[in-house]
């Protein structure tokens, strides 16, 4: 082994060292995203206790520590916002848990940084021990000064400054795109440190995969179910992938992004109210869809690039095709084709 000491870097090494090519030189989003790996070990060492929260709630364990046993979704959320609302870093935050805008306490400072985040993702996998997550964004802000406001939240995807997802799985790993690629890093719970463990990270030239909740294929359009096809091999096309679907998105979108392949939540007919499938355009698709464009890829809706798309509203649903891009362009190829 060389140099083995040179070669660990840790979270808060690589962020300071990467500093220089950020857009801002004060050191304010590093220490935001420092704040959100933070958040990231403490919500990690909840998720891998999940199953006993019955059990602790039962001894009394909970109450000792004046806690009540919360659901794990409510938990990160929480941690998040306590984490960031006094920093001064930021000056409004939106979270999928929240239905308005969440505002910073007027006891704070107020910060330039908006943030945004699914505080955890895949939620109904819980319950079997799969892996979950979190999707966060980083915004400047809009208006100029005072506390934050709708307007600062609904950016479009190409606004954003960083980006990226703690996946709760095997292991602990923090993935980040701030325009300078992206970078992943493991965490190591003997020493409680994310260490860099995957640079630069690119998708691969040959796609293994494509995802997709395929229990719905009778809910699609000509388009979307001409196009899967063309994913197993039929339709004309030279190559055949294989299938992988864990239902959770963070969990499913990394798998994309170190195998390559495509992820998609298309529109369809499952349910009226949604008419734009399930995953939503601001805490889901716009901070997914930048991490992958960093890494060579591309998201689209399926009718042009999702960081396209200008929110109307906080909740808003869209939906969703991302990874190795000539697979995601194929997409909107059978869309034009088959669904106008
Ligand atoms: P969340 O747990 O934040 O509500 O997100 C769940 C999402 C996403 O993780 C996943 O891709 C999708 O739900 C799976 O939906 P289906 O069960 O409809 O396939
Ligand atoms: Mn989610
Ligand atoms: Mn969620």
């Amino acid at each position: 082994m060389t140099n083995a000491g040179s070669s660990m870097i840790t979270i808060e090494r690589h962020i300071f060292l990467e500093q220089a090519a950020f857009p801002d030189a004060s050191g304010t989003l590093t220490q935001l995203l420092y704040d959100i790996a933070l958040a990231g070990k403490l919500i990690a060492s909840r998720t891998t206790r999940a199953g006993l929260a019955d059990i602790l709630g039962a001894t009394g364990d909970e109450n000792v520590q004046g806690e009540e046993v919360q659901k794990l979704d409510l938990y990160a959320h929480r941690t998040i916002f306590q984490l960031t609302d006094h920093t001064g870093r930021l000056a409004v935050m939106a979270s999928e848990e929240e239905k308005d805008i969440i505002a910073i306490p007027s006891k704070y400072p107020m910060g330039k940084y908006v943030l945004v985040f699914d505080p955890l993702d895949g939620s109904s996998n819980i319950d079997f021990n799969v892996s979950v997550g979190t999707i966060f964004a980083i915004y400047e802000r809009k208006t100029e000064s005072g506390p934050g406001t709708l307007r600062d939240v609904l950016q479009k995807g190409s606004d954003i400054v960083a980006a990226g997802y703690l996946v709760y799985g095997s292991s602990t790993m923090l993935v980040y795109a701030a325009g300078n690629g992206v970078n992943g890093f493991t965490l190591d719970p003997s020493v409680g440190e994310f260490l860099l463990s995957h640079p630069h990270i690119r998708l691969p030239e040959r796609p293994k995969y494509y995802s997709v909740n395929q229990g719905y294929e009778k809910y699609w359009t000509e388009g979307i179910k001409r196009y899967t096809r063309w994913l197993q091999g039929e339709e004309g096309a030279t190559q055949s992938l294989s299938l992988r679907y864990i239902g959770s998105m963070v969990a499913d979108v990394h798998r994309t992004l170190l195998g390559g392949g495509v992820f998609y939540y298309p529109a369809d007919s499952k349910d009226p109210k949604k008419p734009n499938g399930k995953l939503r355009l601001l805490y889901e698709a716009n901070p997914m869809a930048f991490v992958i464009e960093e890494a060579g890829g591309y998201a689209s809706t399926g009718r042009g690039a999702v960081r396209d798309v200008d929110p109307e509203d906080l909740h808003e649903r869209t939906p969703l095709f991302l990874g190795s891009t000539e697979l995601v362009r194929k997409a909107e190829e059978f869309i034009g084709q088959y669904d106008s």
